[in-house]
Parts: structure tokens; C-alpha cells; sequence
């Protein structure tokens, strides 16, 4: 089995009371009369629903007016709660300010970047910048946590909800202005390091400083993403020193983030929350791309670098799609033990019973209007039912990967704001090296590139177009020390500004691997790449390399295409000790990546738990200490067998150990290294 690597911390969940894996869903008692709340929580209990969020939409309930306060109902509805064993996750109201706070206070609400203000009736409508409006996100979280702070039923705690808009309202501008002053110190600085003679943009001062979002310098594009990250940081600061004083540190903080969504470093917003959690919403169709949604978990998991929750999840379909496809029958139990074969602690589905009204009337429910149970009720009861029994034998554990993926923040902006090749989706490049090497290291990790890689073999950074001189350093160390890294084509094309390294790519790094990017060229049609046993193409991108050091080896160069590229190498390789160093120069067809990479995982020497497990069956192993457990989904429409490395206990199914399982479509099975005491 697997080697045991501690590179991320088991269990999000600090509750002692709460089951280890969690069932919960979105609840919303203030739209419901009192006297049906039991009616609700008596069918959430029958399908083992121990955890709900309520809140995070509720201030015009929770403050009626201006500094008066109405708790009454949520003390009632959690101790309703409680009576069926349900914990719960507080939402501080932020999201959804009430309509006499944003007309007595407009000058709260968001400015969009063309100038317009926004208004009532949909939410999110806050400047997350304004200095009056972060006042009364305090107080009223203050108040939240003076009262439930101490509530042994209430576990944790949800700021706002899915961080999103950024605003450029008067507070807004300032305060970015005072952050360029901040990190440049003078407008000098400033105006050397954006290279501002160009079209003369030199600045006499910082308030001449436009406030943009697009078209503008690099530089000023991707310093608006880090002040929008620090804005979101201070915005969770805010609200936390409103409530740690208050509560008990049992209860964590989070907030709710959104898969691949780049609007802020969900690294930086990290650091100041307790665990990572987020809302885990697929395409439309019937069917899920499972391996970007494991990386997603990866992602997730790589926050906190440790166990986190899904906080949201469709109970089969939402209503924003164009066309809002259910997931197949199946499928949504499937997804439940995908989130927690990446480590999720927690699986909340949004939401429980629709509102009565509102934007969301034909999101996908547990139950209907009327209050009965929809048909997925079912299958998600069979969820519950399975994390019953699974919680005791999966506590405390966590995936621990021998391989890496790097995800950058910086390098995903400036990619963004100057693709040069439109199909150069930076988050797809990611996906194209996930791929291979989920289904051949089968666990992943997927990290910032300032996460220690003590302990990974193979680290992999697609596209890490922004590449400091600090960052530069840690992965000349990693080489140094034996590890393997793989940079995908564009890395280390850019400063900490935004600009060009003088050096060419990969900048800091290319003396490193002994060659560098002659010239790069975007493409408009494949070109044919070609190794010693080796055949393939490119697509999007190519760059033509130059080998600098006799220890540098071409590993691949391109066929001929459009005279500059011929003949020229587009994959580099050098070992360095133990280590190496490899530069991939194209964004290559999946056939050569995917055999590229069984090279790398068998130069790096790892190993897959389950070798020779059928593509479509997804592995993931979570453990500790004591043992593994594996959690196998099988994704495809039709049976599958498993062999198993040694003879395994089933978690969820009665039967005998055994070194070979069965899978049903869409079938899951848990299986633990140990005996399981209910198999005895
Ligand atoms: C988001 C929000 C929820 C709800 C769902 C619908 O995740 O957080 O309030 O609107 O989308 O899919």
C-alpha cells in the first residue's frame, strides 16, 4: 500500500459530539413557520442529516432595524435542531445586508468598475471595501457570536457567503492607492518596477493611479488581484476578531469558496480561517467531468493543507444553468464519496426546501413545496446511511500524495490578462498534467507553489508564469534535495511585477535546468513533436527551447511546422544529484503527456495504491497511522471488477474480506486495511 507521507493534517471537524463525517444541508428556518420546522428537521433526522448552515441570508431577520436584534428564532431553531441531533454551522448575514441599512448608508453598497451602483433585492450588493459597511458586518457577527458563541450546538461558523464582488467605490480606490504606497514605498519605485515610461504612464503620485480591473499595465492588473485579496482578507479579519472574543475555539471559521474561481489567492484568504470548505456545483449534464472535480477537491484540500468540508453541493440539479440537466440516478451518491475519498469531512447539500419564492425557486431540493420528499431524498438518505457507518473507520484520516500539482494564483492572472493564444485557459493547461497523473499516481495533491514539498517526489507546476526570485529558490532546493519538477510551457516567463524576466523563461530557473525559451510562438494548428520512441503533437503553444549546459538533455523536439520550430527542441530534462529538472515547452496532446508522465512517476519511483485499476473507477485512499482505507467510485454506466494489493474488510457492504471487489454503475465501495469489527 500506500508509503506514509504527512503532508497534510487529518479532521476538519472539531465538534466532539458531531459524527466524524457529516450529512448536512442548507436550511433556512426564517422562511418557514415555526410550526413546521419539526416537520423538516423529523425527515432530515430519517435520512441522517446531522449538520445544517442556517443564517448566512438572515440579517433583516436577525436585525430588523438599526441595532435592534431578534435572535429569539435562531436560539429556537437550533434547539430544535439539537432534539434531532443535528449540529450547526452559523452564516454571518453579510452577503444579503438589510434594505434599511443600504438606504439610510448607500454609500455601503458596491460600485461596479464602469461606475454604477448597485442596488436592492439581490444580494452581494456590498462594497467589501467600505469602511461603514464593515462596521455593521462586525456588529452584527459580534452579536451573532455574544449569543452562540457558547452554544455546545452550534460547531462552526460561515463568513458571508462565496467572496466574489470585487467594488471600486471611493473607499475602494483609496484604499488601493494607500496599498501600492504600502508595497512600493515611493512613486518612484512604483513607476520603475511597472515600467511606466511606457505610453507615458509615469506617475507624479498615487492617487493619479486609474483603478481598473482590464486594459490596463500587467502590473496594475495583477497588483488589483493582491489588494482584492488583501480586502477579502481584512474582510474576514474583521468579522473573526468580531467573534473569536466570544465563542468558544472549538468552533471553527471558515467561508464558502468556489472551485477554480480566481477572483482573489484563495491561499492568502486561507491563512486567516480555521478550514477550507467549499461549494462544489458541476456543468450540466447527466454526468460529471470527475477528474476536474477531484482536482477541485485537490485544490480544496491543498488550502488548509489538511481535511475540508463541501459546504454546498446539488441535491441533483441547480437552476442557473442554461439548461439545468439532473445528474443520473447514481450520481449523486457518487459524487458524496468522491468529496470524501479527497478528504471531505463534510457533504452539505444546498439546498433543503425551497423558499416559497425568490431568484431560486427551481434549484434542485431534498423536499418539495409541499414538504415530501423528492425522488433524490432517497439517494441521498443512502449517503447519509453510508457515512454512518463509514464515519468511525475514516476518522482521523486524510490522502496523503507522494506528487503534486502547483496551482499559482499570480501565474493564472497573468495568463489571463495576456493569454496571447485564447485557448491558453491556464486552468485547463492544469488539468491537462492532473489528468495523467491522477490516473496513474491515482493521489494527488494540489498546492500553492509556497507549500513545503518536503516529502513529494514529483512536483509538477503547469504553468507558472510568475515566478519570484524567493519562489525560484525554494524549487532550486527541492532539485537539490532529490525531488523531481516538472515546469509546463510559460513558466518563469514573469517577475514578481508582472514583467518579462530579462532572462528569458523559465527566468530564475533557467540556469538551472542548463537551457532556456528562445522564443515562444501561439498556435493556430497542431505541430508535430517527436523523441527518440515517441510521436505527438502540440496544440495552443510552442516554444522553441536552447539547450545552455552539456548535463541538459532534449527529451523531445518538434517535427517540422512553420520553419522556426523545426527540428528544435521542446522538452528539456537535466538530472541534478538525485534530483531533476524538466521543462516542458508545449502544451502537448494528451496521448504524449500521458506517457511523459508514467516516465516521470517511474524516474521519481511512485507508486500507484491500486495499479491496473480500471480508468474509470476513481481510487482514492485516505489514512493514518494505524491504516488505509480505500474508497473506490466507479464512474462508468457499467459493472467493474478491482483487484486489490491485499485483502481488504468492506466498510459499507456485509461481507468477507477480500483482495477483489465488485463495483455496480456508479457503485462505491469502502474498504479498510484492518479488519472491520462489524465484518466479525
Ligand atoms: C451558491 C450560493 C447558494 C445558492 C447556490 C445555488 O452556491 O452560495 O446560496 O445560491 O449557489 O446553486
Amino acid at each position: 500500500m500506500l508509503a506514509f507521507v504527512t503532508t497534510t493534517h487529518a479532521q476538519a471537524t472539531r465538534h466532539a459530539d458531531a459524527p466524524p463525517l457529516l450529512l448536512g444541508v442548507a436550511w433556512y428556518p426564517e422562511q418557514w413557520p415555526e410550526a413546521q420546522w419539526d416537520h423538516d428537521l423529523t425527515l432530515m433526522q430519517a435520512a441522517h442529516v446531522h449538520l445544517v448552515r442556517i443564517g448566512e441570508f438572515a440579517w433583516s431577520r436577525m436585525e430588523p432595524r438599526e441595532g435592534v436584534y431578534d435572535f429569539g428564532w435562531m436560539d429556537r431553531a437550533i434547539a430544535a435542531a439539537a432534539r434531532h441531533h443535528i449540529v450547526v454551522v452559523l452564516g454571518t448575514p453579510t452577503a444579503a445586508p438589510p434594505a434599511w441599512l443600504t438606504q439610510k448608508y448607500p454609500d455601503t453598497l458596491r460600485v461596479s468598475e464602469d461606475g454604477v451602483r448597485d442596488e436592492h433585492g439581490n444580494r452581494q450588493q456590498f462594497s467589501f471595501a467600505s469602511t461603514r459597511y464593515r462596521r455593521f458586518a462586525h456588529d452584527i457577527a459580534e452579536q451573532m457570536a455574544k449569543r452562540f458563541g457558547h452554544n455546545p450546538d452550534v460547531v462552526g461558523w460561515q463568513l458571508d457567503n462565496e467572496y466574489a464582488a470585487d467594488s471600486f467605490d471611493p473607499d475602494a480606490k483609496a484604499q488601493f492607492h494607500a496599498w501600492l504606497q504600502h508595497r512600493y514605498g515611493g512613486i518612484d519605485a512604483l513607476n520603475r518596477r511597472w515600467a511606466t515610461a511606457y505610453w507615458s504612464q509615469t506617475y507624479d503620485n498615487f492617487e493619479q493611479i486609474p483603478v481598473r480591473a482590464d486594459h490596463e499595465n500587467p502590473a496594475l492588473l495583477l497588483d488589483w488581484k493582491r489588494f482584492v485579496t488583501d480586502t477579502w482578507r481584512s474582510y474576514s479579519i474583521n468579522q473573526i476578531d468580531a467573534i473569536h472574543p466570544h465563542a468558544d475555539p472549538r468552533q471553527f471559521i471558515t467561508t464558502n469558496t468556489m472551485g477554480w474561481f480566481d477572483g482573489f489567492d484563495a491561499y492568502t484568504v486561507h491563512q486567516v480561517l480555521d478550514i477550507a470548505a467549499w461549494d462544489d456545483y458541476v456543468d450540466a449534464g447527466e454526468d460529471y467531468d470527475w477528474v476536474d472535480n477531484a482536482a477541485r477537491h485537490d485544490l480544496a484540500r491543498g488550502y488548509k493543507r489538511r481535511n475540508f468540508w463541501v459546504m454546498e453541493t446539488q441535491p441533483g440539479s441547480v437552476n442557473w444553468h442554461a439548461t439545468n440537466v439532473t445528474l443520473r440516478k447514481g450520481v449523486v451518491r457518487d459524487m458524496a464519496w468522491q468529496a470524501v475519498g479527497h478528504g471531505a469531512d463534510a457533504v452539505e447539500y444546498w439546498q433543503w426546501r425551497a423558499a416559497p419564492n425568490g431568484q431560486e425557486e427551481y434549484h434542485g431540493t431534498l423536499l418539495g413545496a409541499d414538504g415530501t420528499p423528492v425522488p433524490v431524498y432517497r439517494e441521498i438518505q443512502q449517503v447519509g446511511a453510508d457515512f454512518a457507518k463509514a464515519g468511525a473507520v475514516l476518522a482521523g484520516t486524510t490522502p496523503h500524495a507522494e506528487v503534486a500539482v502547483i496551482n499559482d494564483f499570480d501565474g493564472r492572472w497573468a495568463i489571463n490578462f495576456q493569454r496571447h493564444a485564447a485557448n491558453f485557459d491556464p486552468v485547463a493547461e492544469l488539468k491537462a498534467f492532473y489528468r495523467p497523473l491522477r490516473a496513474q499516481a491515482q493521489v494527488v495533491d494540489v498546492v500553492s507553489v509556497h507549500a513545503s514539498l518536503d516529502g513529494y517526489k514529483l512536483v509538477i507546476a503547469p504553468a507558472l508564469n510568475v515566478l519570484t526570485d524567493a519562489e525560484a529558490a525554494q524549487l532550486k532546493a527541492y532539485v537539490e534535495q532529490g525531488g523531481h519538477l516538472v515546469l509546463g510551457p510559460r513558466s518563469g516567463m514573469k517577475n514578481a511585477d508582472n514583467g518579462l524576466q530579462p532572462q528569458g523563461q523559465p527566468g530564475p530557473l533557467a540556469s538551472v535546468l542548463g537551457g532556456r525559451v528562445a522564443q515562444f510562438y501561439a498556435l493556430d494548428k497542431t505541430v508535430p513533436v517527436v523523441g527518440a520512441a515517441e510521436q505527438g503533437s502540440a496544440k495552443i503553444w510552442a516554444e522553441q527551447l536552447q539547450v545552455e549546459s552539456p548535463q541538459t538533455q532534449v527529451v523531445l523536439h518538434y517535427g517540422k511546422s512553420n520553419g522556426w520550430l523545426d527540428d528544435q527542441p521542446a522538452v528539456l530534462t537535466r538530472q541534478l544529484g538525485k534530483g531533476s529538472i524538466t521543462y516542458v515547452g508545449a502544451w502537448l496532446d494528451d496521448g504524449l503527456l500521458d506517457r511523459l508522465t508514467a516516465s516521470w512517476l517511474q524516474e521519481a519511483d511512485v507508486h500507484a495504491p491500486l495499479p491496473g485499476a480500471p480508468q474509470d473507477v476513481e481510487v482514492c485512499v485516505r489514512g493514518d497511522a494505524r491504516h488505509q482505507v480505500v474508497i473506490l467510485i466507479n464512474h462508468a454506466a457499467a459493472a467493474r471488477r478491482v483487484s486489490l494489493p491485499s485483502t481488504m474488510w468492506p466498510v459499507l457492504a456485509k461481507g468477507a474480506a477480500s483482495n477483489e471487489v465488485s463495483l455496480e454503475p456508479n457503485g462505491v465501495a469502502v474498504l479498510d486495511s484492518r479488519e472491520v469489527a462489524a465484518n466479525r
